[in-house]
């Protein structure tokens, strides 16, 4: 069960890659294992102390050097050192020389299927179980109807590379800018309300861009707006991921304006506008490229109201298909801490559960 995801702070080393095929030729030659045991100690005693913070992405293109990930590669160098064969341990070097040639990676993310074991950051069960928020640099949680940042961070990590572009067109508190902004990925983030969006601009000017991208948070209704002349102002044509965030219908009320989805005048006008949000912006979309949904349920008039399912399907509807649902737990506020034993007490009157998960729900377009 995937556990807390706040982004760890990974180190990797830099290999020099002249030096480290001259040690797997060595040890692929010798004939005892003591022989190769004895390399990799002083190769490990003399490589692995220096760590850089870059991510490999991210790192100056150098054909003499590969960025791995430090405790990966001191695990894998331990395992040849541990090996009881020296079959076994010709083993191991081959992996780890095939590891370290060229990357392997899909169309959609930078993820080195070759190295496929330094990535455990990234999530890939169903169910998140995250007991605190990230609440590092900008992150401040100061909006009441934010979601947790892990979430943009594990869709961009999962669904993007480098520089390509999202588009949240619920950008409330502007959390997946921020998380443009660390991961190196455009991001354009659109808000009905010009308080928050203003708001927002100044905590993400407060983040730092280490990658020189562009973050930008535009005032309108996502489900008017134009986003083919939107994106032509940046030269794109299409953007790679969607990340949509709506209000769980009425549960919170985020302004008085008709166009906002919270004040919608009944589930199935919620439903009808938040598919009008997503026929807009999947045209924005690249094909083949991924969409997020992160939505909750709700109660009404003593009534379990499959919010989640309702914009699904509304999704699936338009040709999209649905390729996961994520259940993750609801953070405990401390409000919502206050609340609990109350809640607790009018489940137990009512016959109903109280709710403690949300959804995200990944759709590829075709
Ligand atoms: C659940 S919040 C998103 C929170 C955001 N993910 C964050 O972390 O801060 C939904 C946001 O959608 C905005 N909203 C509602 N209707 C909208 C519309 N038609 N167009 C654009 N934004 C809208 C609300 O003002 C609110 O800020």
């Amino acid at each position: 069960m995937a556990q807390n995801t706040s982004d760890p702070e990974i180190s990797y080393t830099k290999v020099d890659r002249h030096a480290l095929q001259a040690l797997l030729e060595a040890c692929l030659a010798a004939t005892e294992l003591a022989q190769v045991r004895e390399l990799v100690a002083a190769y490990r005693l003399a490589t692995v102390g220096a760590a850089a913070m870059l991510r490999p992405e991210f790192a100056p293109q150098d054909p003499d050097t590969v960025l791995l990930q430090r405790d990966v590669f001191i695990r894998e160098l331990d395992q040849v050192l541990e090996a009881r064969t020296l079959g076994r341990a010709a083993y191991y070097l081959r992996r780890l020389e095939k590891s370290t040639g060229e990357a392997r990676t899909c169309e959609v993310n930078d993820v080195n299927l070759n190295r496929w074991k330094e990535y455990d950051e990234i999530l890939t069960d169903s169910l998140w179980v995250m007991d605190r928020r990230d609440t590092s640099g900008a992150h401040r949680g100061w909006y009441w109807g934010n979601f947790v940042p892990q979430i943009p961070h594990q869709m961009m990590l999962r669904y993007t590379k480098a520089r390509d572009w999202v588009l949240d067109p619920f950008a409330g508190s502007g959390t997946t800018l921020i998380e443009c902004r660390r991961l190196g990925r455009h991001g354009i983030g659109v808000e009905l309300n010009p308080e928050v969006a203003a708001r927002a601009a100044k905590s993400l000017a407060s983040e730092p861009n280490p990658h020189a991208i562009t973050t930008d948070i535009v005032v309108g209704d996502s489900a008017a707006i134009d986003y083919t002349s939107l994106l032509r102002a940046y030269e794109i044509e299409y953007v790679q991921l969607l990340i949509l965030h709506p209000p769980y219908h009425d549960i919170i009320q985020f302004s008085r304006h008709d166009a906002d989805l919270s004040n919608a005048a009944s589930v199935d006008a919620f439903v009808d506008q938040f598919a009008a949000v997503v026929a807009r912006a999947r045209a924005a979309l690249a094909p083949r490229r991924y969409l997020a949904v992160i939505i909750g349920d709700k109660y009404q008039d003593g009534e379990w109201i499959p919010l989640g399912f309702r914009a699904m399907q509304a999704v699936m509807a338009q040709g999209c298909t649905l390729k996961s649902i994520v259940v993750k737990n609801l953070d405990r506020t401390r409000a919502k801490r206050e609340q609990q034993a109350l809640w607790r007490y009018r489940a137990l009157a009512g016959g109903f559960y109280v709710f403690k998960h949300e959804y995200i729900f990944v759709f590829q377009t075709p």
